[in-house]
Parts: C-alpha cells; structure tokens; sequence
C-alpha cells in the first residue's frame, strides 16, 4: 500500500523541510506535493536536477541486470557488503542505498536489516518502478545522487554499489560516526569479456581513488571469484552493463553464440566514514 510508506528523514527537494504524508502524497509545509505512485514510490527528482529527460540505465538495461542478478550470480557481493554493515555499523538504524538500480541489493539490505530504515533511491524512474516490485519494506524514491531529498545527519549507512559517490552530499546527510560501503570493479573485473570486446584492454586504476575532503577510507578489500555462465547468462550480463552500447556487431554476435565462459568477477568493497 503506497501509504504505508516511511517518509521519516526525507526532506522536500525543493525547499528543503521535512515531508509528511498526507493521502496519496508527500507534502511539505509550504504544500510542495509529491504523489506516492501506484507502485508505491515517490519521484523526488524536481525536473530542475534532470539533465535528461530519462536520465540513468536504459530499460532494456535494467531488464537485462534483473534477469541476472535474479539468479544469485552476484550474491556473493552482497554477503560482502552486508558483513561490512555488520562490522563497521552494527546499531544501523538508516540505510540509503545510492543508485540502486532494480533494487536487487536493497532488497537484500532490507531482508538482512529488517529493523532498519532502507531507502533506494535512482536517478532512473523505470529503476524504481522495477524496484517496487522486489519489496515493500523498502521506501524506493527517485533522486539525484548530488540532491539527495534526505535530512542532514540522518542516516548510518550509505551504500553504492557499482555505482557513484557524492562525498560532500553524502557527508552531508551522514550521521557522525555514518559510513560509505562502496563496491567498484577491479581491474581484472570481466577482464576475460573485455578481452572478446575489445582490440586493446588498457589496465584501469588498481584502486578507488582516495576520497577527498568530506570522507575517509578506513577499510578496502579487494574481492575475486570465478564465474560460469551460460549463454543466457552470458547475454544478460553484456546488455546490463555499458559494454552494450560500445560492442562491435561482430563481437555480438560472437557472445550471442558463445555456450560457455567464465569470467572473473573482481571487487574491491571500500568502507569510509565522516570525517
Ligand atoms: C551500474 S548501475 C548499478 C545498479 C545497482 N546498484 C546494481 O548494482 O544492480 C548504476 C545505477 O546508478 C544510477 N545512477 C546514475 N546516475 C545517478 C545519479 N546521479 N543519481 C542516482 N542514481 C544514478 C543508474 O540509473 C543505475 O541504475
């Protein structure tokens, strides 16, 4: 039921103060209103902060990162990053999943945290109108990583999984003592389907970037294992990924007969806090 929604800690994108629910929507003092969609999420993402007019992944994108993560194929990330909440934010009561995408880890930090506040929030509205469908538990808002609708020094945890890092906005919105679990690709993350893609593979950065001002580093671990996919498999992951858009038709075609590859999935889960 879209009412049952947690509206506790988001603020109005466009001025700022505290939303409340009233009916189907949420309002602010000023009667800003957001209309809860039947789905259940709330868009929060003012047009003045769309730099497209459907910015984020595509739709084909997204049913494509469904059909695989709905296989299991990348739970071993998400055991990852749930042990990190555990050990860097045992008492989390928030948690603000960043880029949340179709919402397969979220809903994974909800079922794990069942007492937390989760939020997932996408740039993309056809990302969380998909994400309604994983859980209910979840408050899933359509936002801006760099206008994040969510009250200063509110939330615990902040994770972005294969996906971006605002620090000072995310500073902004952390309690004192809040972590980032970050999760990017490795170098050698896919490297074998790189290597089918493309005629020359440069070797990108070995680590994140150390954060700047508003955060600190104070854990990274780098994470490997072999993956077998099958044809199906093999097709879901390229159209999920932006390797799609760059691929020649040749190598296409090439993956789309290919039965059997496996790959090396490689992740470095970065935790950092407020500084
Ligand atoms: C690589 S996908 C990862 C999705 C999801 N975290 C996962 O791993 O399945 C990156 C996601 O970030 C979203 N995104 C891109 N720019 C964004 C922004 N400025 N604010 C919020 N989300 C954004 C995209 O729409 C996309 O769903």
């Amino acid at each position: 039921m879209a009412t049952e929604l947690d509206c506790s800690n988001l603020i109005c994108p466009l001025c700022g103060e505290l939303l409340h629910v009233s009916g189907g929507s949420l309002l602010c003092p000023v009667r800003h209103t957001y209309d809860i969609a039947r789905q259940g999420y709330v868009n929060l993402l003012p047009v003045q902060q769309k730099h497209s007019l459907a910015p984020g992944d595509t739709p084909e994108m997204l049913a494509a990162r469904r059909a695989f993560l709905n296989e299991g194929l990348y739970a071993p990330i998400c055991s990852d990053v749930t042990e990190a909440i555990r050990q860097y934010a045992p008492d989390m009561k928030m948690l603000v999943d960043i880029g949340c995408g179709e919402g397969y880890y979220t809903a994974a930090f909800g079922r794990q945290f069942p007492d937390a506040n989760v939020i997932g929030a996408d740039i993309a509205k056809t990302a969380v109108k998909m994400a309604c469908s994983r859980s209910k538990a979840i408050t899933w808002i359509t936002a801006t990583a760099s206008h994040l609708p969510i009250a200063d020094h509110s939330t615990d945890v902040i994770t972005a999984m294969f996906s971006l890092v605002c620090e000072e906005e995310f500073a902004r919105i952390l309690r004192d003592g809040g972590i980032v679990v970050e999760v990017t690709a490795g170098t050698n993350h896919l490297i074998e389907l790189k290597h089918i893609i493309y005629d020359d593979v440069f070797e990108q950065h070995k680590r994140p970037k150390p954060p700047q001002n508003f955060l600190r580093e104070i854990a990274c671990t780098l994470h490997t294992f072999p993956l077998t996919l099958n044809n199906v498999q093999l097709v879901h992951l390229l159209q999920m990924t932006p390797h799609t858009l760059r691929v020649k038709p040749e190598k296409r075609a090439q993956l789309e007969s290919t039965q059997q590859l496996t790959l090396t999935v490689e992740y470095f889960v970065r935790v950092m806090e407020k500084r």
